[in-house]
């Protein structure tokens, strides 16, 4: 069975203090209930790795980065590289967010690279991919995210790609309160298995955690878990509340 995962990304929000308390919140849960089978990821914004990091050593929080550079290193001021982030112990960092897909306009070019800077680095990317709202209702949401695949990812190694955590995203649900139907999600995540299967082989396909994000809360993850190809969730605004984002970790029936 596929371990699964329940990231949450917090993007920009959260003052140093509101953060610590929200990574012990969720920590000391942890250390409280077990839950199984279920990897539990918070991506803080860069400011504060190093606070998450400490705060989890020996809890069964990971820690990722919602951002990283291509570059190992040099003079591209204001980035933040892939060895900083090993040197660090972050285990997982979020690519190709529609966010920076949009305001930042990075490339599935860029994307493949920033890619390969972390594999190069052991840190797993949550790579993101998903359809705009005018592509889902003009029919073209498959080849959307078959071409996201195709241009970021299927550039890697069968060995490579057993690192990589794919994250469906339709970018009309995201923060918006307009969450993908159970349906959607498992009609999208089992054609992004079937994509990864006709690259890879049924074997790696298999192994893939494909995750679902866009809107997904406390009151819609168990539904949303309950498909058998959504392997847990990227969180956005629910992941900001303490108390929501525990709740999506106990969402799968068979959690604790
Ligand atoms: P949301 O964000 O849960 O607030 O919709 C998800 C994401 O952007 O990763």
């Amino acid at each position: 069975m596929r371990n699964r995962i329940v990231a949450g990304n917090w993007k920009m929000n959260k003052t140093f203090e509101e953060a610590e308390g929200l990574v012990f919140e969720i920590v000391d849960f942890l250390e409280e209930n077990e839950i199984i089978n279920t990897e539990v990821v918070i991506c803080p914004p860069a400011l504060y790795l190093e606070l998450a990091s400490d705060a989890a050593v020996e809890s069964q929080v990971e820690i990722g980065a919602q951002n990283v550079y291509a570059r190992e290193s040099g003079a591209y001021t204001g980035e933040i590289s892939a060895p900083m982030l090993q040197s660090m112990e972050i285990a997982y960092c979020i690519i190709g967010h529609s966010e920076r897909r949009k305001y930042f306009k990075e490339s599935n070019e860029l994307l493949a690279e920033k890619v390969i800077a972390c594999l190069n680095n052991d840190i797993r990317p949550i790579f993101c991919i998903g359809e705009t709202l005018d592509e889902r209702e003009a029919g073209n949401h498959f080849k959307v995210v078959e071409d996201q695949l195709n241009e970021a990812l299927f550039n890697l190694s069968s060995g490579e790609f057993q690192n990589i955590v794919i994250a469906y995203e339709p970018v009309w649900a995201i923060g918006t309160g307009v969450t993908a139907t159970s349906a959607q999600a498992q009609e999208m995540h089992a054609y992004i298995r079937s994509l990864l299967a006709g690259k890879y082989g049924s074997d790696v396909a298999d192994q893939t955690r494909i995750l679902y994000g866009g809107s997904c809360n406390a009151l819609n993850a168990a539904e949303l878990f309950s498909n058998p190809d959504v392997d847990g969730g990227l969180i956005g605004g629910a992941s900001l509340i303490g108390h929501d984002f525990i709740e999506i970790i106990k969402s799968f029936p068979d959690a604790s």
